[in-house]
């Protein structure tokens, strides 16, 4: 089969396309024909080995696919001709999705909502089960609260602020004019909204922006959110902690998905004292348990929500490497699709 794979970890020059044998799925697990892929930020930490994990080589990288499943396992016949998708190959051990063909764990496999293409599917997975586990696993979203995300046009962002909107949070979200439009649309206003059936707010389901790069920012943060968020979920990593402080309402919780590049000075102080916790995640430790019911999260969102990831490009596997030099080079704008090509 076609595979982008590595035999050392290091730069993108340490990627390969070519053949490799196609593997055999063992019992309980699948051979999926991959019909899409996709480039997600931690793949270069995979590579790099910046994020240490198992990477048997050859290693084939990639961690999405959306495929059909063309082999089985004892114990996985009855998937044999469905079409399927998983969000945690390439990592743990796990050979990746950037082949033709990838074997798949049966727990790692979700149904696909007939109606949701594979290209839209492969781009959506990685962002929004992120956003799903940020407000629900580790912000314990609750409707009628209130969300600030920070990076609201953003991969993960704009997943955010469809989901939190979807469950009857009132959202604050930062985006530039030109994507202002865009993030507001993604607001479901006098929507039913809940799973947990609590008490809907004045603003639920609103979506209001802030322009990021306006001077004044800050303050317009301050005055619509100052004592009053009850979750802040900052994509960029770059939100001053005193301003978080400011915001935070009793009881807020903080969710880290990313940081800064040097270590930002925390007002625990200014916290511990509100009640206010932190919790920090990364995707790529999620139980199997927690990624099903992400991946159920993202086809509701698709099938309940207008948000759509932002494809920006598709391409082959031949483009492997320089997608990984554009991940390096932090110039990967909007998702990107890979095809086994
Ligand atoms: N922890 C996890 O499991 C996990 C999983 C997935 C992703 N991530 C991480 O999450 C981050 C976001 O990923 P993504 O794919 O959503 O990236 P993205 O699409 O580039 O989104 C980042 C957003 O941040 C905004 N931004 C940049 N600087 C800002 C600032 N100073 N103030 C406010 N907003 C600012 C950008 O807006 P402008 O460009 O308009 O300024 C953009 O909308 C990445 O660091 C990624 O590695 C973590």
């Amino acid at each position: 089969m076609r595979a982008a794979f590595l035999r050392a970890l290091g730069g993108p020059e340490q990627i390969e396309v070519g053949d490799l044998p196609v593997p055999r799925p063992r019992a309980g697990e699948v051979l999926l024909a991959v019909r899409a892929s996709s480039l997600d930020p931690v793949d270069a930490l995979v590579r790099s080995g910046a994020f240490p994990t198992g990477t048997p080589f050859p290693f084939v990288l990639g961690r999405d696919a959306v495929g059909t499943v063309i082999d089985a396992g004892t114990g996985a016949e009855d998937l044999l001709g469905r079409r399927m998708a998983t969000s945690s190959l390439g990592h743990d051990g796990r050979q990746g999705a950037w082949a033709s063909a990838a074997v798949v764990p049966r727990e790692r496999l979700y149904p696909v909502p007939e109606e949701v293409e594979d290209a839209v599917l492969a781009a959506a997975l990685h962002p929004a089960s992120t956003a799903h586990l940020a407000l629900h696993r580790h912000g314990r979203l609750v409707a009628g609260e209130t969300v600030l995300v920070v990076g609201g046009a953003g991969n993960v962002g704009g997943a955010l602020v469809a989901e939190a909107a979807r469950c009857g949070a009132r959202v604050v979200a930062t985006a530039r004019r030109r994507d202002a439009e865009r993030v507001r649309a993604l607001g479901a206003p006098g929507t039913a909204g809940t799973e947990t059936g609590t008490r809907r707010d004045d603003g639920a389901g609103t979506v209001t922006t802030v322009d990021h790069t306006d001077t004044d920012a800050a303050d317009q943060l301050r005055e619509l959110l100052g004592g009053r968020a009850d979750i802040v979920v900052d994509t960029s990593g770059r939100l001053d902690p005193e301003l978080v402080a400011d915001l935070m309402a009793v009881r807020g919780r903080i969710v880290v998905i990313a940081a800064p590049p040097s270590p930002p000075r925390i007002p625990l102080a200014r916290l511990y004292t509100r009640d206010v916790s932190l919790h920090g995640f990364v995707i790529s430790r999620a139980t199997v348990e927690e990624l099903a019911d992400a991946a159920r999260g993202t086809m509701r969102l698709l099938q309940e929500t207008p948000w759509r990831p932002r494809i920006t490009r598709t391409v082959g596997l031949g483009a492997a490497r320089s997608l990984h030099e554009a991940l390096d080079a932090h110039a990967v704008d909007g998702r990107v699709v890979v095809l086994p090509t």
